[in-house]
């Protein structure tokens, strides 16, 4: 019997419940592997493909979205979508979808997770009592930074900058927050007051970073900016690396023009600027903003839902551009 069901081309293996799903729905271009695929296996298997799901590691260029004449939807398993040229699917009538909305919960819980682990060295804490070399509890052993009370500045008040200021809540902290295009501000809490971006960094304990990766984003926190902050500010990321000079980063963290950073995401994915690494005072976790087994299973299902959508076609209800 011939299989009429379109092709599905997966960069990556999704959580279990998705992977059945898209086993049942379609057919595979390709048994896909948890490894990211090299730029060529992935050409080749968006080639041969009606619809795919892509995660953010994979970079999409011009070249590819030419190359891919049978592709009609692009489903980005990721709310950020700077991995895809954007330009050459509109030129191409490519559809690029997202997954908004499911992963706000997960990522602003995660930067309250690094937030509280910066500032209340908790890393250092498990490394201490796995060592052995714990003598107990002490008067002044690991102090780190109160973080009830203090002033919170949001950098981008999107969906998970706002789930992030909401959490501010429950620590009395007031919020600070800048937002590069003029928003909807009166649909925000009072409480809630904006800054300019100078502003809000000479005046925040901890400023956390929520925008997109845009070129006017790019190494939007410099040199210039981080000597800005307070020498005992924080500085926590878990949009997206490049926003931040990571060399000016380590070299504030060096010189004590800032106390500690808390970062989720870096410039070069997966690889990690040296110095950094050497730092007590910073926490580093391996892009972890969206894994919950919810988040990324809802992730799964929206981008299906896009992909439907197109292949009925209606519109679909995730399309960036
Ligand atoms: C994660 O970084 C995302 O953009 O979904
Ligand atoms: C993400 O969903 C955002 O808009 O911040």
């Amino acid at each position: 019997m011939i299989d009429t069901r379109p092709t599905l081309y997966l960069s990556r293996l999704l959580p279990d419940p998705i992977m059945a799903i898209v086993r049942e729905r379609f057919q595979m271009v390709h048994e896909p592997l948890d490894a990211l695929p090299s730029l060529s296996a992935l050409r080749k298997g968006l080639c041969q493909a009606d619809v795919a799901i892509v995660t953010l590691g994979d970079h999409i260029e011009a070249e590819t979205i030419h190359a891919a004449t049978r592709l009609k939807v692009l489903a980005n398993y990721a709310v950020g979508y700077n991995n895809i040229d954007l330009a050459a699917a509109r030129q191409r009538g490519l559809i690029v979808t997202n997954t908004p909305d499911v992963l706000t919960d997960a990522t602003a819980d995660l930067t309250w997770a690094l937030l509280l682990a910066t500032a209340r060295r908790v890393v250092e804490g498990d490394a201490l009592v796995r060592s052995g070399l714990w003598t107990g509890w002490s008067p002044t052993q690991l102090m780190g930074a109160e973080v009830s009370g203090k002033t919170l500045g949001i950098i981008g008040m999107g969906r998970i900058g706002q789930a992030v200021a909401q959490r501010a809540v429950g620590f009395r902290m007031p919020v600070r927050y800048h937002t590069r295009q003029p928003m909807a501000t009166t649909s925000l809490p009072r409480e809630w007051e904006h800054r300019s971006l100078h502003g809000l960094l000479g005046e925040a304990d901890i400023v956390t970073i929520h925008l997109p990766l845009t070129p006017n984003t790019h190494h939007l926190i410099g040199a210039r900016e981080l000597s800005c902050m307070r020498p005992t500010a924080f500085l926590i990321n878990t949009a997206r690396g490049p926003i931040v000079d990571e060399e000016a980063l380590a070299n504030a963290l060096k010189t004590g023009i800032i106390a500690g950073a808390g970062l989720d995401v870096y410039e070069q994915e997966p690889a990690i600027h040296p110095a950094l690494a050497q730092l007590k005072q910073v926490v580093l976790l391996p892009h972890l903003g969206s894994a919950t087994v919810h988040a990324r299973v809802q992730m799964g299902l929206v981008c299906l839902e896009n992909i439907d959508a197109v292949l009925a076609g209606r519109s679909a209800p995730n399309q960036v551009q």
